[in-house]
């Protein structure tokens, strides 16, 4: 086996304004029936009208409220077998939920068992059907990395199914999609791209062109967020790139995404807002990022909500210590591989309780 890493791109892509109109030619090649997940937010919008579905194809509407589950992708996965065999082709139109869901589902369509087995590195065996990710918010890169990243409720994981098989075969990158995202909620996600970035960049283990791409993609930020308006029609292209691009690097993270991931799993926060709460807090670990984070939020005109975890049970500062120290490779990036005597459990409790 080499030692090599040996990297997959996306094989194919159209940006451009409008193009989910290209999405009727593209389908048309398949000769089986084609499933669509598409975030509830569009059940009732015009970009319903621009989904080319045919009498056997099938639509599900994906409530995001929660984020994905792997009984979910089992439970989607069994509906789209009970709607035919012969499934050629899985589209995900929406944010990182719902494509991931795509992804995921597209993969246990040609691989035995239940999604929780593929949970890890490299174990997913087939190919799964033709993937088309459609990207509706900008920010988590999930259009272009190689996972699905989904939890497990029972074991208390959130860990993606990492595999070539997770990318997908044909992105559609049309900027008037994110047109109507809230502002809150497009500047929480677009700062996945910077902190996932900037994290990787700060840390220890490097390379050229990941640091390349994430050193872009922190660019493309800068111009979007310290902007007069994050959402105007250049910026939206911006930021579409920017997170491609933050996909393509996917550099190891550092301090943010461990406490954040304890946030998400000890109180359910979403993974754009839980970063950005953590982020709040850390000037001590990335104070020029800070710096500038704070910057780009009052530029924005955007808050975040305080005094959330000051006055918790001693059980949940437990579950969030526990929780974010588990995630020992990026805190080894961040701090080295003596972490543990940097970020103590009571710092770590003393960090969330400003938050
Ligand atoms: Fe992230």
């Amino acid at each position: 086996m080499t030692e090599f890493k040996n990297i997959k791109n996306i094989p194919k892509y159209i940006f451009e304004k409008g193009s989910i109109s290209s999405l009727s030619d593209i389908v048309k090649e398949f000769d089986g029936f084609v499933v669509y997940f598409i975030d509830k937010f569009f059940q009732d919008n015009d970009v319903k009208k621009k989904i080319p579905a045919r009498r056997n194809d099938l639509i599900q509407f994906i409530d995001t409220a929660d984020e994905p589950k792997t009984s979910l992708i089992d439970k989607l996965c069994d509906q789209v077998k009970a709607n035919g065999e012969n499934c050629t082709c899985v589209v995900g139109l929406g944010g990182g939920s719902v494509l991931y869901i795509a992804k995921a589902v597209s993969n246990m369509l040609t691989n035995k068992g239940k999604a929780e087995d593929y949970q890890g590195w490299d174990l997913v065996e087939n190919p799964g059907v033709y993937k088309i990710g459609i990207p509706t918010l900008s920010g988590t890169g999930s259009e272009a990395s190689r996972t699905c990243v989904l939890t497990n409720v029972e074991k208390g994981i959130k860990l993606g199914m990492n595999s070539d098989y997770s990318m997908f075969d044909q992105l559609i990158l049309d900027p008037d999609l994110t047109k109507t995202v809230p502002r809150d909620q497009y500047f929480y996600t677009g700062m996945d791209t910077y902190l996932h970035c900037m994290e990787s960049l700060n840390g220890s283990y490097r390379n050229v062109v990941i640091d390349a791409l994430s050193q872009k993609a922190i660019e493309l930020c800068r111009e979007v967020f310290l902007s007069d308006d994050m959402m105007s029609e250049a910026n939206r292209e911006k930021m579409m790139i920017a997170s491609y691009f933050g996909g393509c690097a996917a550099g190891n993270v550092g301090v943010v995404h461990p406490l954040s991931a304890g946030l998400s799993i000890a109180l359910g926060y979403h993974h754009g807002i839980a970063n950005c709460l953590v982020m709040n807090i850390l000037e001590e670990y990335y104070p020029y990022e800070y710096v500038e984070f704070k910057d780009m939020m009052e530029k924005q005109k955007v808050s975040l909500p305080t005094g959330l975890c000051s006055k918790l049970d001693q059980k949940i500062y437990e579950k969030l210590y526990s929780s974010s120290i588990i995630h020992e490779k990026p805190l080894t990036n961040a701090l080295g591989a003596e972490f543990k005597t940097i970020l103590t459990k009571e710092k770590m409790i003393s960090l969330f309780k400003r938050i």
